[in-house]
């Protein structure tokens, strides 16, 4: 198969760097990038704006009915528009961040956007990332890449992230943070974090970005 027709998953922990590297890789194959944290994001803002309780599963896969999320490429950052309008930064805010596992573990939720992220991802040639890329959504994907990094060094990251973005938290706060969504996104009874047995783990505590983009661009063209 050529190489604009591989579907590339990359799984891991809240921070790891998944996104700034699949959006990397993406733009190297000149592949579409799709990130599914930020269609859970988008769901829990909607669903908080709403003033919906988050573990109503009931009103909420009412809601997905008629909810549409979709992606604009840009030279850094995706845009995400929610219904038709921008929330690429909305969706970054820390009651998003903070309240967004609750919406990931409801079974109907994950269905309707499993069959979305599937539906994106048909034709190939595509970098999406996630939780459950590469043992759920797309679980023939050709590249399957789980990346980890310890908690200190993906808090330090989001650390950094966040200061960019003129949101303030402590880097204890960040550390317990990510410690309590770990432990939510590995919990969860639908779809915890796992790696697939067929993932290449990579861990990017100390690698820089270019590292770890060199490495999967490596694994791709060996597979190509
Ligand atoms: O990667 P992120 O921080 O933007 O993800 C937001 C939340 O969505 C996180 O709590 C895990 C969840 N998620 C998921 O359950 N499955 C995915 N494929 C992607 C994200």
């Amino acid at each position: 198969m050529s190489n604009n027709k591989l579907q590339v998953a990359i799984d891991g922990p809240a921070s790891a760097g998944k996104s700034t590297v699949a959006k990397l890789i993406a733009n190297e194959f000149s592949y579409i990038y799709c990130d599914t944290g930020a269609m859970y994001r988008s769901i829990a803002l909607k669903a908080m704006r709403l003033g919906y309780n988050l573990s109503d599963e009931r009103i909420i896969v009412e809601m997905l009915k008629n909810t549409n999320i979709s992606f604009e490429p840009n030279e850094n950052q995706q845009k995400v528009f929610l219904d038709g309008q921008e929330v690429t930064n909305d969706i970054r805010q820390e009651d998003v961040t903070n309240s967004v596992s609750e919406i990931a573990s409801l079974s109907g939720v994950r269905s309707d956007l499993v069959k979305r992220q599937q539906a994106i991802a048909s034709n190939g040639g595509i970098v999406m990332d996630g939780r459950d890329i590469g043992t759920t959504v797309l679980p023939n994907a050709e590249i399957k890449i789980f990346l980890i990094a310890s908690v200190k060094e993906r808090a330090e990251r989001r650390f950094k992230d966040n200061a960019e973005k003129d949101i303030h938290v402590p880097l204890e706060q960040l550390k317990h943070d990510i410690e309590e969504r770990d432990y939510k996104d590995s919990h969860r009874k639908i779809s915890p974090l796992l790696k697939a047995d067929d993932a290449i783990e990579i861990d990017t505590t100390s690698m820089s970005i270019q590292d770890v983009v060199d490495e999967i661009s490596k694994i791709i063209k060996n597979n190509g």
